[in-house]
């Protein structure tokens, strides 16, 4: 059996009428910006692309030079295709309109161009989130406020992850899939279809440095996870934290867990430090078309009515019943 590569899984997903021909064109662009990063991404001090930028964001964060990078790169190939009306960015203030000079598609696109920037100067999985959006019928010149759509709204959404292997996983709403990378071939072969999020988990995902500056209900939740089957879980759990949200989602779509960035006193102004319409939105997609949950603790991810481009949100994401009992502790008092 020929290998199935992600040209022709998406033309049969068009020719099955699951995908238009126009949001074909858009992930296949996306998707060779991605193997483009991924060149740059695994040059490393060779390429000359670790380190900072030397500038900053409209998150207040310094850029690494791969951030930069990453961000023109996804630009650049989106620019002249047809397919897109504008694109949004974690590394941008506002949305950028495609340029007068091209035809206007029907697509928003949105992306973190590089996700787990603290972990590229020392060689830790990073990766490229995405996520595609209509643009609203009566839309010539698309404004920030064309974005602020629900993500339950997205026709699209994946992530490449820049590890040991380069992979993509991708839905359009139809399940999601993985694809690996033939580095020889340039070319992702269909690796895993229908990812399915085991239901029940003994594996979390957290920072638990930012531990003291949690909300009661958070630290009950944790402290109950801590005990162990000397608690009212009764059963042991492990832990993991990578911090780069691509590679624990990955591993949680790969085999089960719960992936935890809730809301912290630390910046009390903040609702969280994950960025909704580019991290959240997209991997609560992600998570929910292969069996999870996606919360903020308290709702539905997916539901949340953006009132900002670069809202963030707490994020409880992963095996369903896990998810539950997070929300199950959030709903006391
Ligand atoms: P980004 O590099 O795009 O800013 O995202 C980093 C995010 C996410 O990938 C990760 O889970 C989290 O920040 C790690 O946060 P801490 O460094 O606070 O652990
Ligand atoms: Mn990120
Ligand atoms: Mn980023």
């Amino acid at each position: 059996m020929q290998p199935v590569t992600l040209t022709r899984y998406l033309v049969e997903e068009q020719r099955a009428g699951r995908i238009s021909a126009e949001l074909r064109q858009l992930i296949s662009v996306v998707v060779r910006a991605c193997t483009t990063i991924s060149i740059a991404v695994g040059k490393g001090a060779l390429g000359g692309v670790l380190g900072e930028a030397g500038t900053g964001n409209v998150q207040g964060e310094a850029q690494k030079k791969l951030d930069v990078i990453s961000n023109e790169i996804l630009l650049e190939a989106n620019a002249w295709g047809g397919h897109l009306a504008a694109c949004a960015s974690e590394e941008m203030d506002h949305c950028q309109p495609v340029p007068d000079e091209f035809p206007k598609g029907h697509f928003l696109l949105l992306f973190d161009p590089l996700d787990g920037s603290s972990n590229i100067d020392v060689n830790v999985s990073v990766g490229t989130i995405f996520s595609v959006l209509r643009c609203p019928d009566d839309c010539t010149e698309p404004k920030d406020e064309d974005f602020l759509q629900p993500g339950r709204e997205q026709v699209a959404a994946g992530y490449c992850i820049y590890g040991p292997q380069t992979m993509l996983v991708l839905t359009t709403g139809h399940g999601t899939h993985a694809f690996t990378l033939d580095r020889e071939q340039g070319l992702f072969v269909l690796t895993q279809r229908d990812m399915q999020v085991p239901p029940a988990t003994k594996e979390f995902a957290l920072n638990m440095s930012n531990q003291r500056h949690w909300e009661p209900q958070m630290q009950a939740y944790v402290g109950d996870l801590l005990a162990g089957t000397d608690g009212p879980r009764g059963k042991d759990f492990n832990m993991r934290w990578i911090a780069s949200m691509v590679a624990d989602v990955h591993r949680i779509l790969t085999r089960g867990g719960i992936f935890i960035y809730p809301w912290d006193a630390k910046d009390a102004s903040k609702a969280g430090k994950l960025r909704l319409m580019y991290e959240a939105n997209p991997m609560g997609m992600l998570v929910e078309q292969a069996g999870g949950l996606a919360s903020t603790g308290r709702e539905r991810i997916l539901d949340i009515q953006p009132d900002q481009l670069h809202q963030r949100v707490p994020v409880f994401i992963g095996s369903r019943e896990e998810v539950e009992a997070a929300e199950r502790y959030h709903a006391q008092g």
